[in-house]
């Protein structure tokens, strides 16, 4: 690569290339463990005299392609979880490995490539900057990265869009959209980097049943379609009804597993 050297201009990713980086990621290779915790505790204000901890040992998995919803009563360490797992806040103890990678053997630039390869965030207030236009934040990191909007990058954000039911928005900004219209706006930017898994901490959280319903729908269809793994946190028992695993968290230890409700009189 002798030739890029001093070159000022940063290239944009081609779409050869980023399906290269998606095979890589393994989208294809179902099954396979995305996440392991292990004894995982998080204390906050160590170093001060007030010392809480809000994760009790956790042990969690989640492979390729599952989609879990993380339940538990407010104050139980569900975002505190998410945000571990989202390499947004570090662990006071145990393991927690991301892609077969030990994350406590990580520095800084690590561990945001790491974010940026393995996942993708959506948030109850989905984030969007007001002053670009929804093209613009689907395609945000990539942007950053490129630096200017070429038509390959184009094409996959205008794709990205229309499987989310919103080519017509491409040019229009945040706040000349409806809620729902937003929170696909943040769905279509979880994915644009083909990360394997998405974290989703209450992204129906701000809508009313309708339109989560519908926005639960697109990414349950993401789910079967691209094998994205989605961990959802939600408040709605009629959602975490709808996932494959229903993890719940009760004062900061994960609970044994509900039976399902029987329809059996008996049982
Ligand atoms: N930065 C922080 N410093 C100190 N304590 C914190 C911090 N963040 C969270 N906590 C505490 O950790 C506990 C778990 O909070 P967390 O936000 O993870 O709960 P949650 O399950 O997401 O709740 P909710 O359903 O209300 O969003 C709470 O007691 C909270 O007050
Ligand atoms: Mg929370």
């Amino acid at each position: 690569m002798a030739a890029d050297v001093g070159a000022a201009e940063p290239r944009a990713e081609t779409e050869a290339e980023r399906e290269a980086r998606r095979d890589a990621a393994g989208v294809a290779a179902r099954g396979q463990p995305l996440i392991e915790l292990r004894g995982v505790f998080k204390s906050y204000g160590q170093g001060t005299p007030v010392v809480t901890e809000v994760l009790h040992g956790i042990d969690l998995e989640l492979r390729r392609g599952e989609f879990v919803a993380l339940i538990g009563p407010s104050g139980s360490g569900k975002s505190t979880l998410l945000n571990i797992i989202g390499l947004l806040e570090p662990l006071t103890s145990g393991e927690y490995q991301l892609l077969g990678r030990p994350v406590a053997r990580l520095d800084d630039a690590e561990l945001t490539r790491l974010r940026g390869e393995a996942l993708g965030f959506v948030f109850q207030f989905h984030h969007l900057l007001p002053a670009f236009t929804a093209l613009e934040n689907v395609l945000m990191p990539e942007l950053i990265a490129a630096g200017r909007l070429d038509p390959p990058l184009r094409a996959h954000g205008l794709a990205l869009l229309e499987a989310v039911g919103l080519a017509e928005a491409a040019h229009k900004r945040p706040p000349q959209l409806s809620g729902g219209m937003q929170q696909r706006v943040a769905i279509a930017r979880a994915l644009s980097r083909g990360s394997p898994l998405v974290l989703a901490d209450e992204p129906t959280g701000n809508l009313d049943t309708h339109t989560a319903d519908d926005v639960f729908a697109l990414m349950r269809r993401f789910n079967a379609e691209r094998g994205t793994a989605f961990l959802v946190v939600t408040h709605d028992p009629r959602l975490a009804a709808r996932c494959d695993r229903v993890v719940e968290l009760v004062d900061g230890a994960i609970a044994p597993p509900r039976r399902p409700v029987s329809a059996d009189p008996a049982g």
